[in-house]
């Protein structure tokens, strides 16, 4: 093809491209290679809130109060004008040694005509839909002399409007879980809303965890969101990468991702502040938390859900080479090693086993059929090949029949590139994962570069590839078609060199909603819609859902991202407005043109077509 220049497109150049009515012969009886059955799969990390305020469907935003140790943070009081109340936390007045505070709302002053209480704002506001069906459960206690009522209610941000409301009582000095339905009748779609708490008389109430979820994927409790999960399923993934990313490893190793704390019961599950809070000066995030609501017992039903083989990757044993680099002593290794056997005991051991009782207690007697799982992500050095050299050794003795992906650390040509093949090939590692975060010209220039890989040794596995189009996790990278057209271009390598390329993912799979940390991502939401990116890389993927269109983007998926993107401002606090009818058409005339030059740039690449499009 010819090689991308500066662009300058026009609907008349657009339109001659269709007259030269150019022909493409295609000869199917000398095929060049297989075409991997396993292409393709997904990749997700708890970035940019792709689990909490994403996938995982929990609105309440901050709902143990753990969140931050000073303030009640994404809590608010409120009044309707007349009332008085005050909020605090409370760890005098404790649930638990896991929910080791509380909040505590004191309402001084109020009447029916105008409670008081204390609203939570959600993720990106709470999504209201009509005539749906919400559970809120709260733990919640009493001080004497009041015993209720407690109004729970989805209300608009201003007050004025009552979507869902329910009232109980019966409270006491004791800590009382109360599971609350609420249903909404016909009101249209909002995210200007959020949920609240209200007294309608003096008295003082203790809240230890508040959540509300909507209806969930297969109606599960605790469950996931239906409209991403609905995504997931249309494209078909043959796995499904988790939890990450540099995620997993933590910049030090006290704070690494670790399993066994994303298991048991929901409340309490250890919160973690996530690191992409403050990886990048860009993208201060302070009350970016992990609730692991989505824990590995819901990844690995999410995977069954979504016909995905499941693959976790594991902490080898490092923190982030590009934050601590800090190295857990190789006389401590074996616990790591022992994280990994139990998982696999988790994911697949009979229900007698340690570990295959704790997935029958949680409700899947079956095993999850885990066939693969990766050590380490992004490591290099010998500082990885010697820790992984040990997993490597225990796991095939114990569990040859789990395949490993080993890393080769974060690009994909330098010395440690380099270092780690070497190494991992004398090993006969089972699949290598690389990885690759480039400027353009790096995928239009490597579109062979699988052709010559070894048939015979380690499988790769590209884990990770984005073209930037300014450079590596740079605020100004965008979603341009110049990206767009070199990753479709270096997938066509991909697909070619099946044999060696077993398992390739699709670009990385970062749901978000604002991306500030990276152009790259598949799917985009907000609180109440959700679309596909059209680039890069998933115009390629796009293209090959041979049998079945696009479906169009739906008035309420609009609505909802617009909503969602006006009122967050790229994480900021919005005005809190409704969208005016220009907003709205502004926001699909972008997504909508975003998908048509895709859409012309696939035609055009085929077609040997030199594309230019106007700068401005
Ligand atoms: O995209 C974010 C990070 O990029 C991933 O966590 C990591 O694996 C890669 O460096």
């Amino acid at each position: 093809m010819k090689k991308l220049t500066a662009f300058l497109l026009s609907a008349t150049t657009a339109l001659a491209c269709f007259a030269a009515n150019p022909t493409l012969t295609i000869d199917a009886t000398h095929p060049v290679g297989k075409v991997s059955p396993r292409l393709y799969g997904l990749m997700t990390e708890e970035i940019n809130h792709s689990y909490d305020g994403g996938l995982y469907a929990e609105l309440i935003r901050n709902r143990a109060f753990l969140d931050d140790a000073s303030t009640p943070i994404h809590w608010s009081v409120f009044t309707n004008g007349g009332g008085e109340a005050s909020i605090a936390l409370d760890p005098a007045n404790a649930f638990n040694d896991k929910l080791t505070t509380s909040l505590r709302l004191t309402v001084t002053k109020a009447s029916k005509k105008e409670p008081a209480g204390v609203a939570n704002s959600g993720y990106w506001g709470i999504p209201v839909q009509p005539n749906t069906r919400y559970h809120a459960t709260l733990l919640v206690k009493a001080a004497p002399g009041f015993t209720g009522p407690v109004t729970v209610s989805i209300v608009s941000d201003d007050g004025s409007a009552v979507y869902a409301s329910k009232s109980f009582s019966g409270l006491g000095a004791d800590w009382k879980k109360c599971e609350i339905p609420l249903k909404t009748g016909k009101v249209g779609p909002t995210t200007m809303a959020r949920f609240a708490l209200a007294l309608d008389r003096p008295g003082t109430i203790w809240i230890s965890f508040v959540s509300l979820f909507p209806p969930t994927w297969n109606a599960r409790p605790n469950g996931l969101r239906k409209d991403l999960m609905q995504m997931l399923v249309d494209m078909n993934p043959k796995f499904l990468r988790f939890p990450g990313g540099n995620y997993l490893e933590g910049d030090t190793i006290e704070s690494r991702f670790d399993w066994k704390k994303t298991i048991g019961p929901v409340a309490e599950r250890q919160l973690l502040v996530n690191r992409w809070n403050y990886e990048f000066l860009h993208r201060p995030a302070p009350d970016y938390y992990q609730s692991f609501g989505l824990g590995f017992y819901e990844f690995f039903q999410l995977c069954e859900d979504i016909g995905a083989q499941p693959l976790p990757i594991l902490n080898c044993g490092l923190a982030c080479q590009f934050n601590s680099g800090e190295a857990c002593r190789m006389e401590d290794l074996d616990a790591y090693i022992q994280d990994a056997l139990d998982l696999i005991e988790f994911a697949n051991g009979p229900t007698n086993s340690v570990w295959g009782a704790k997935r029958a207690t949680m409700g899947h007697p079956e095993p999850f059929n885990l066939k693969m799982m990766g050590v380490g992500n992004e490591n290099w050095d010998q500082p990885y090949i010697e820790r992984y050299t040990r997993f490597h050794a225990v796991l095939k003795e114990k569990h040859p029949e789990i395949q490993i992906v080993s890393s080769a650390g974060p690009f994909p040509d330098d010395a440690r590139f380099k270092f780690a093949w070497a190494k991992l090939r004398e090993l006969h590692a089972d699949i290598i994962d690389e990885h690759c975060y480039a400027k353009p010209d790096w995928f239009f220039n490597n579109t062979h570069r699988f052709d010559g890989y070894d048939r015979n040794g380690p499988k790769v596995f590209f884990g990770e590839y984005a073209a930037q189009s300014d450079k590596v996790a740079s605020v100004k990278n965008r979603n341009n078609l110049e990206c767009a057209i070199a990753e479709a271009a270096y997938m066509t390598g991909l697909e070619r060199n099946g044999e060696v390329l077993l398992k390739p993912f699709s670009p990385p799979y970062y749901p978000t909603m604002t991306d500030a940390v990276r152009a790259a991502v598949e799917i985009k939401f907000g609180a109440n819609g959700v679309f596909r990116s059209e680039s890069p890389g998933s115009a390629w993927t796009r293209h090959r859902e041979v049998s079945r269109q696009v479906p169009p983007i739906s008035d309420a998926a609009i609505a909802g991202v617009a909503e969602t993107l006006f009122k967050s401002g790229d994480g900021e606090k919005g005005n809190g407005k409704q969208l005016t009818a220009e907003q709205l058409d502004a926001v699909r005339k972008i997504v909508e043109l975003g998908g048509k030059f895709a859409r012309l740039a696939r035609l055009c690449k085929s077609e040997g077509l030199e594309l230019r499009q106007h700068e401005g």
